[in-house]
């Protein structure tokens, strides 16, 4: 038989890829900014509000501590998976600091980016056919990274009335035996919602009490405004440390989402399986990154403030312009970098010939209309509603609210 006869032969009978990873979605924000990317490229004057990133460069005293880092030939080697000690203490002194919790460096794993730390989270806690409770809307990443851990993500919604935030009764009414796992999210991408103090309080001893895991995603802890503060639901209730992993890192606060560094806290065992899993996944994460994320989290934190002023001014600047579109519902955000204006008003009418039932469809008439990227509800849970990131510049921002707001004057 020919060599082309016998490999002809060969892809007849190849096995199907993996069932598990072809159930798993791309994720839809990286493929909205994905396509305004090529869409800029190919010279359309495309206005992204898609990317969930900083807009800034990171500050230079952190590109000077990785610069030095490089001429240490030690950070050329393999360095322990779970982290350099330098950065594990970093954030030991960081989770202290912002979350009110006291850990050893042996409860803490340095992750490629806090999507890492999340993907590992639901690993090290989740067995074949946990639920899993997700406040909606969630992140799109959250319900992949459980099914990949056999676990099924059990959707529990909250909308714009409510200013996206669960309550208790909510969670307890979806609660069943198989319940292990609550993902608490606090400011929330997609919403930018922030629970107060006494609602954080109130879910942590409801978890308490039924001994669910939470997973807390505080990677935009440092970001909220008004005067309001992203309180830890393990500041909250302190008893809740032994089932909690904290998920963070450097991406959003000091504009470093390209380093990759990300970070788990949790409990001792938690914290030995998910390790067990990084020492075969990855290992450790690149030691100049890391370094210079210990530079990030101990140096001075002015230039993360005036990210954050920045950021607040351009959050007042898109609610308030977006609010004057007739149909748009828009609640104030006070955290993280997200607007996410409920738009069921403008569903169902027709704008320039066209007629979205969904935000899906939505979102596409406003990209191939005037031009502006958009991420639709349905990334994040239900239909009705856009995620509109404010990290991009004064200008660019208001043009593109200007051009909805022509849009739908119609
Ligand atoms: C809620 C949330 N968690 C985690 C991440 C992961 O961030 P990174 O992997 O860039 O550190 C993101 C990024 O968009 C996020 O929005």
């Amino acid at each position: 038989m020919s060599l082309c006869g016998r490999y002809a032969r060969n892809v007849t009978e190849r096995a199907p890829v993996s069932r598990k990873l072809s159930a798993i979605a791309e994720s839809a924000t990286l493929k909205v900014d994905a396509k305004a990317k090529s869409l800029q490229a190919a010279g359309r004057p495309v206005i992204s509000y898609a990317a969930g990133e900083p807009d800034f460069a990171t500050p230079p005293f952190v590109v000077d501590a990785a610069a030095a880092a490089l001429s240490d030939p030690k950070n050329f080697r393999y360095t322990p998976a779970a982290g350099l000690p330098v950065l594990r203490e970093a954030i030991a002194a960081k989770t202290l600091r912002d979350s009110g919790l006291e850990v050893d460096i042996s409860r803490i794993i340095v992750t490629n980016g806090g999507k890492q730390a999340v993907y590992q989270a639901f690993q090290a806690v989740v067995n074949p056919g946990d639920e899993v409770l997700l406040p909606a809307p969630y992140w799109t990443t959250y319900p992949e990274a459980i099914k990949l851990a056999d676990g099924v993500p059990v959707e529990v919604f909250a909308g714009s009335a409510q200013e996206y935030k669960v309550t208790v009764e909510q969670l307890e009414a979806a609660r069943t035996e198989k319940t292990t796992v609550l993902v608490f999210v606090s400011p929330s991408n997609p919403t930018g919602a922030v629970y107060t103090p006494e609602e954080t309080e109130a879910i942590g001893r409801w978890a308490l009490e039924h001994g669910i895991w939470v997973i807390t995603d505080e990677i935009y802890q440092n970001l909220t405004y008004d005067g309001v503060r992203a309180v830890s639901i393990v500041e909250a209730v302190p008893e809740l440390a032994e089932q909690t992993i904290l998920v963070n890192g450097v991406a959003k606060t000091y504009a470093m989402t390209g380093w990759r560094v990300g970070w788990m806290v949790g409990p001792a065992d938690a914290i030995k399986v998910a390790g067990n899993l990084q020492s075969h996944l990855s290992s450790n994460v690149n030691n100049i990154a890391q370094i210079a994320a210990a530079a990030a989290l101990n140096g001075p934190q002015d230039a993360a403030e005036e990210f954050r002023q920045a950021f607040d001014r351009r959050r007042k600047l898109i609610v308030g312009e977006l609010s004057k579109i007739a149909g748009f519902t828009v609640p104030t955000p006070q955290g993280a970098f997200y607007v996410y204006p409920d738009v069921t008003g403008v569903l169902g009418r027709t704008w320039r010939g066209r007629t979205p039932t969904t935000s899906l469809e939505l979102a596409d008439l406003i990209l191939e209309e005037v031009e502006v990227a958009v991420v639709p509800g349905e990334a994040f849970g239900p239909s009705g509603f856009l995620r509109l990131s404010y990290a991009l510049g004064d200008e660019a921002l208001l043009e593109g609210v200007r051009r909805l707001q022509e849009l739908f004057s119609a």
